[in-house]
């Protein structure tokens, strides 16, 4: 596999992670959890190039990074628990699930069409340098190839992604080394959705009363754990059909491709240029923005099954099943 690009973390090469991520561009940086793999969280492309790199079957939800509380105020809503939660435990190997601010920038791809937002500061120095220095939020799930192992060390990164990421930032092993503790904290009580570096015992200490893990069937807990993968998750209002030549009755049309007859009482194309990266960064926005009652359904063009076509079908499988 080609070698990526690896540079210990310094002045420089943190300059030059924040102007690539800036760009657009997928950096991988040390957290003390494990390896994260980078991208710009409001721009809707770079964060698909995430899905593309890991190889990830489907679009589950991201962690969104950043380098301190203040910096969350414009993407989240805040709870008391929340609250006393974060300044208890950040910066460190947690992660809070909160509602999203109707105004929040991060790209809906980033996660996953849900209302609420998985974010987390972490506590590596070099995690927190070049968040600083780039000043926006960051999405980062764990910088390897789907269900390979999670990477705590440079050479894991490189070994599993190769160049897939534009520049690893080596900053030596990961101290925790297993990932942060997710926590849904939009329900009254809060609920563990996934074990990690921060345990139960720590939390239950500082809010002063037991909370549940959430345990369930496997299955339920992908479900619960990532609700982007429930069956009807992403249904919109209106009918969708999917594989659509043409449109039928009042349909809006979603096109991908070039597309000489732009027909549809509504029509937008998720890639005129037929780049599954960029639909797949378009596939939430554009779905919400044809989901009107003036149109009788949504006729969706096909989308080759390879690749992010194959996470895009699955969302709009999903989308189709209205439950
Ligand atoms: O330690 C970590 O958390 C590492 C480092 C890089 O920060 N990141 C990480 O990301 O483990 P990832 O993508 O492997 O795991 C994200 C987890 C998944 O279980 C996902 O379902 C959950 O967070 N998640 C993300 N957004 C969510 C949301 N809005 N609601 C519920 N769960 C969410
Ligand atoms: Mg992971």
């Amino acid at each position: 596999m080609p070698q990526p690009l690896i540079l210990p973390v310094d002045d420089a090469s943190l300059a030059r992670a924040a102007a690539l991520l800036r760009e657009g561009n997928l950096v991988a940086f040390p957290t003390e959890t494990v390896y994260g793999l980078g991208a710009d969280a409001t721009n809707g492309k770079a964060v698909a190039a995430i899905y593309e790199a890991k190889g990830r079957p489907s679009f589950n939800p991201l962690i969104i990074h950043v380098a301190n509380i203040k910096a969350l105020d414009d993407l989240i809503e805040w709870n008391e628990t929340a609250r006393l939660l974060a300044t208890s435990f950040w910066p460190g190997p947690m992660t809070l699930v909160l509602p999203r601010k109707k105004t929040c920038p991060v790209s809906l791809l980033a996660s996953a069409g849900l209302e609420t937002l998985a974010v987390r500061i972490p506590a590596h120095p070099g995690a927190q340098k070049l968040l600083q220095m780039v000043g926006l939020p960051i999405a980062a799930p764990s910088a390897n190839a789907s269900g390979k192992l999670s990477p705590t060390t440079p050479a894991h990164v490189a070994q599993s992604l190769g160049d897939k990421v534009d520049l690893i930032l080596a900053g030596g092993r990961s101290q925790v080394g297993v990932e942060s503790t997710v926590i849904n904290v939009t329900t009254p009580e809060p609920i563990i959705l996934r074990p990690g570096g921060i345990t139960q015992e720590q939390i239950e200490k500082i809010l002063g009363h037991k909370i549940s893990l959430f345990e369930a069937s496997l299955a339920d807990q992908e479900a619960h754990a990532s609700p982007g993968m429930m069956q009807s998750h992403y249904a919109p209002h209106i009918p969708l059909r999917l594989n659509a030549t043409t449109v039928v009755d009042n349909e809006a049309y979603l096109s991908f491709g070039p597309d000489l007859a732009k027909t549809g009482a509504a029509y937008l194309n998720l890639s005129p240029q037929g780049d599954l990266n960029e639909a797949a960064a378009n596939l939430f926005v554009m779905l919400h923005e044809l989901d009107k009652p003036a149109y009788s359904g949504i006729a969706v063009a096909p989308i080759p099954n390879i690749g992010l076509g194959i996470a895009i079908n699955d969302r709009l499988k999903r989308a189709e099943n209205r439950g």
